[in-house]
């Protein structure tokens, strides 16, 4: 099932007159970098996602990492 994210859960930014001004910037440049890292591998989770625990501090982030199995893809390969 969906999980349902309440309004202002995800702040990674701050908020107010003082918040990030590189946030364009970053989430431009933070999904230009995924993409062409998903070009050239195909990633595959070694554990299932429930054994991901999340950590609150400054960030929220994965406790132990988010460990993945990454493999070379063939150039020119399709993708079905
Ligand atoms: C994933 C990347 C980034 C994250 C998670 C992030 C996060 C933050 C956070 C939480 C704040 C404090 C906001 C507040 O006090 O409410 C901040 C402030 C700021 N960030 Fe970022 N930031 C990122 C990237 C960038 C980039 C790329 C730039 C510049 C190109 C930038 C420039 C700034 C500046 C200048 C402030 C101070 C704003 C002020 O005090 O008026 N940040 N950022």
């Amino acid at each position: 099932m969906p999980q349902i994210i309440s309004d202002f859960a995800f702040l990674p930014f701050g908020g107010g007159p003082r918040k990030c001004l590189g946030d364009q910037f970053a989430l431009m440049e933070s999904t230009i970098a995924l993409a062409l890292l998903l070009h050239r591998f195909d990633a595959e989770l070694r554990y299932p996602p429930e054994y991901m625990e999340a950590v609150t501090e400054a960030t929220i982030h994965t406790k132990d990492g988010l460990w993945c199995k990454l493999r070379k893809r063939r150039p020119n390969a399709v993708n079905r």
